[in-house]
């Protein structure tokens, strides 16, 4: 589907769409089309219990004397209640409601509404971004050819006034929705397609976009001193590796002395839990428990997609977890490049130790500003926060406030849960420095403090995203699937405090 943007005029062939406010009040476009049809959308209003409520919509079929073939009505509610993430679920669902059954050019015309505080090119803009986000499909698998669901819309056209800007704020915007969708796209990929080696190949096509990206090999890690994450992947008939991914839109000379912001992912392309090996039921989910190195993945391609002006630092660790003759044992001892030693109690709780080294190899490597580092971490955390909220974890206060707004604004709220020492003390081990477990108490929360324990002293904060990378039913914004949570949230937590 394309998506255009072109100046106020009366579309004459194909949809149109215009705005109903609340109590069925016509916006501007949609009283000249009902002038230019002879009152038909008054009409149909009368006849229908349709107000103008937002989320609700409304499809008159051929209107005499205009030429369309339909016009949808389009429930926005009140004007000064419109803001910028009504804008794009109004966008989303329009897609929704014309994607699959309207053939050639839909056109929304987007007027100036009294009280509104965004103006018609914002709106416009803020709707096509919801539309594309909202049209996301994972259908490369799916080979019958007579696909009801697929949808045949072939151009979005946005009329407004202002039309140029619209389409400029749509282009930066359209970049991020690009690293959504990679996101999505390998979130969804099964396990025997993306693996360390295929994951690693995704990341490298970055380079087109002027993302410097390395890739180490098992050879080079060991070289390292890396063995918690190898120690997770020697089960695994498939080799890891670790990927670093380096967006300099800093500037040359404008480097700040602070280093660069550093992103950091869990990528377990699939969890068995090795010998602690998970039930069968359900196991299938977890070829997303690569969720975190997606989003980092998804927010480089983002970053570097719309030009960030900042220098930032991607690494994601991958492996397979794997029972086997060579897997790592309950009891096992591996020692990290940190030099700390930790008990393998459950083979299960290896997403911690991937990003025990991924997270040590970065402050040491990078001395990063901050390191904000993402997970499906723990079962705990669906337990804890549903799959409404993802959860951080972080001493920084504000690291803590910026991911908090960030959240916010895009609607990828996360919530703050403690780290404290007490919580520290259940990871004692009687013969190692730290076991990988915490026991059935606060397990999110023991869990970011083992990963505490390899960050040092650079500013960190944990997201732990198990409760909401993946999704069983339809959102707004998000078709069930893959969901790209967190690539709109740090991205905007970049832009709005590291780009000034
Ligand atoms: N990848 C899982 C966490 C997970 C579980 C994410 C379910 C999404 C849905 C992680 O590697 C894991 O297995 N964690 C264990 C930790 C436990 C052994 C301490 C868990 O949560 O059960
Ligand atoms: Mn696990
Ligand atoms: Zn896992």
């Amino acid at each position: 589907m394309k998506i255009t943007f072109a100046k106020s005029q009366m579309p004459k062939s194909d949809a149109a769409v215009v705005a109903v406010l609340e109590d069925r009040v016509l916006s501007p476009s949609a009283q000249a089309l009902d002038e230019a049809t002879g009152g038909a959308l008054t009409r149909a209003l009368k006849a229908s219990r349709f107000t103008g409520k937002r989320g609700h919509g409304l499809t008159i079929l051929a209107p005499a004397g205009s030429g369309l073939s339909r016009v949808f009505l389009l429930g926005l509610g009140a004007a000064k209640e419109l803001d910028v993430k009504k804008a794009q679920a109004a966008g989303a669902q329009v897609w929704q409601r014309l994607a699959p059954t309207s053939r050639g050019t839909v056109s929304v015309m987007v007027d100036d509404l009294d009280g509104c505080d965004m103006d018609p090119a914002e709106v416009a803009a803020e709707m096509a971004f919801g539309a594309r986000l909202r049209s996301y499909r994972f259908d490369k698998y799916l080979t019958r050819k007579n696909d009801h669901d697929k949808p045949v819309l072939k151009t979005l056209r946005f009329l407004c006034a202002g039309h140029n800007r619209a389409k400029a704020r749509f282009e930066t915007a359209e970049k991020v929705a690009d690293g959504v969708f990679l996101t999505r796209d390998l979130v969804s990929e099964p396990a025997n397609v993306l693996y360390p080696e295929t994951l690693a190949d995704a990341a490298r096509k970055l380079t087109k976009l002027g993302v410097k990206v390395e890739v180490l090999g098992p050879g080079e890690m060991k070289k390292l001193g890396m063995g918690a994450l190898l120690g997770v992947a020697q089960g695994s008939a498939r080799d890891p590796r670790l990927v670093v991914m380096h967006w300099d839109g800093a500037g040359k000379g404008k480097k700040s002395k602070d280093g660069p912001l550093a992103f950091v992912g869990k990528g377990v392309t699939f969890d068995t839990g090795g010998i602690s090996l998970k039930p069968a039921a359900g196991m299938e989910e977890m070829k997303w428990d690569m969720g975190g190195a997606g989003v980092v993945i998804g927010l480089m391609k983002a970053l570097a997609g719309r030009k960030a002006k900042a220098d930032v630092v991607g690494i994601v660790g991958l492996v397979e977890n794997m029972p086997s003759g060579t897997a790592q044992r309950p009891g096992d001892v591996v020692t990290s490049m940190s030099g700390q030693t930790v008990e393998v109690i459950n083979t299960d709780a290896e997403g911690r130790l991937v990003l025990a080294d991924a997270l040590w190899y970065c402050k040491e490597r990078f001395k990063p500003r901050f390191m904000v580092d993402l997970a499906t971490l723990t079962g705990a955390m669906i337990i804890a926060l549903g799959h409404e909220r993802a959860g951080i974890f972080t001493p920084d206060d504000d690291l803590a406030a910026q991911l908090s707004a960030a959240g916010d604004a895009v609607d990828e709220p996360v919530w703050r849960l403690p780290l404290g020492d007490a919580y520290d003390k259940a990871l004692k081990s009687d013969i190692a420095d730290m076991k990988n477990v915490g026991g059935r108490p606060a397990g999110s929360i023991t869990a970011a403090q083992f990963l505490k324990r390899f960050v040092g002293e650079t500013p960190w904060a944990h997201i732990d995203i198990a409760g909401v990378a993946w999704s069983k039913k339809d959102a707004a914004l998000v078709p069930k699937g893959g969901t790209g949570y967190g690539v709109r949230l740090l991205d905007r937590m970049v832009a709005d405090n590291y780009e000034k």
